[in-house]
């Protein structure tokens, strides 16, 4: 009888865990570049997140000591750390999504291109062991020249038969939240009711904040539209400015590339109209990549919602921003196609 009940409660215990493993939502969450200006705090917001249970930080220094820290705070998330190219087999093996902010930093001065000869060859290798050890990831990429970085990553998936389009995120996320915050500041309303897309890309002028499509609705006159827009466009430049040297936004850009992971573990989980602006693959311009918002699902982006109706003004950076763009993505395609 004992063995009976012993064996019909493990059956309940296993049902339980069962049930518990699709409903407590278990996403592998792993970091490259961990260790980094952006990485630590990054990884500081997944840690303490119920929707992250396993948080993999690897980058070429200070892993070990990032962990190991990080791994005390009483949250669930499984904490490793990994130092080195030859542990990215196990810092990436079972990832379900992996955040990318591994390279140099801009200083003042400094475009994003610029970051170019080091940061393409730091993306590509993040990438080809991606390919190798988590193809079916989702990967959102922080390391600047985002306009070239996504299409270096795409090529060298493509290289590896592992690409999926859906699969593969330029993360613009800070553009979106910079835009809420700089809205809400000009018509004193709470930031976190202001929501701005984003389309384009990620430098300069292919930043387009669509403020006509701005919830709540804001309205400005014509000089003051011009001068937000820019303010958004070069607000990246605006915090290496200020910190004059020792590097560029890292704070916020923890949080909104926190912001950006949790709503791709949402998505991985099944919940519903997750909606995120991010530099994709894309059909909607000519640009082959470009920035719109996203409906996510579990495998990545389930719908691109597109431009939506844009003011004319609007309709002219997109024009502007096309040969920019398409500049970029020509570079990062060629790093990898014409190096090899
Ligand atoms: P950081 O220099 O503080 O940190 C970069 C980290 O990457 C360092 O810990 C470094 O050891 C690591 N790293 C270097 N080579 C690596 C490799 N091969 N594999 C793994 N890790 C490696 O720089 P920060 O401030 O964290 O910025 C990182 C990147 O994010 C930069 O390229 C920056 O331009 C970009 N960025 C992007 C933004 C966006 O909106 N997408 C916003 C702000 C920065």
């Amino acid at each position: 009888v004992f063995l009976l009940r012993s064996s019909a409660s493990a059956e309940v215990v296993n049902h339980v865990r069962r049930l518990s493993t699709t409903s407590t939502k278990n996403v592998k969450v792993a970091v490259c570049g961990a260790s980094g200006g952006i990485g630590q705090p990054l990884a500081l917001l997944l840690k303490q997140s119920p929707l992250v249970t396993k948080l993999s930080l690897y980058d070429i220094v200070h892993t070990p000591g990032v962990a190991a820290d990080l791994s005390h705070i009483d949250s669930p998330a499984v904490t490793s750390g990994h130092n080195g190219p030859e542990n990215l087999k196990d810092a990436l093996s079972g990832m379900d999504v992996v955040i990318i902010p591994a390279g140099v930093p801009r200083k003042p001065g400094m475009t994003r291109d610029d970051l170019f000869n080091t940061n393409a060859s730091i993306v590509r290798d993040l990438a080809e062991a991606c390919a190798k050890y988590c193809p079916k990831a989702l990967i959102g990429i922080i390391s600047n020249p985002v306009n070239s970085t996504v299409p270096i990553a795409s090529e060298v998936l493509k290289k590896a038969g592992t690409y999926d389009k859906r699969r593969i995120f330029g993360v613009t996320t800070l553009d979106v939240v910079r835009s809420n915050a700089f809205i809400a500041e000009a018509k004193k309303l709470d930031p976190r009711k202001v929501n701005v897309p984003v389309i384009g890309g990620h430098a300069g002028i292919t930043i387009i904040p669509v403020i006509s499509q701005a919830t709540p609705s804001v309205s400005f006159e014509k000089n003051q539209l011009e001068a937000l827009t820019l303010r958004i466009q070069d607000a990246g430049t605006e915090v290496v400015k200020a910190k004059a040297g020792s590097g560029s936004a890292t704070l916020s850009m923890a949080y909104a590339g926190a912001r950006f992971a949790f709503s791709l573990c949402k998505a991985i989980n099944g919940e519903s109209n997750v909606v995120e602006c991010a530099y994709i693959a894309s059909d909607i311009t000519e640009s082959p990549y470009f920035a719109t918002p996203i409906k996510l699902g579990k495998d990545g982006v389930a719908d691109n919602l597109g431009l939506g109706k844009l003011s004319s003004y609007e309709q002219d950076l997109v024009q502007a921003a096309i040969p920019e763009l398409q500049k970029s993505i020509k570079k990062g395609e060629d790093f990898v196609n014409k190096s090899s």
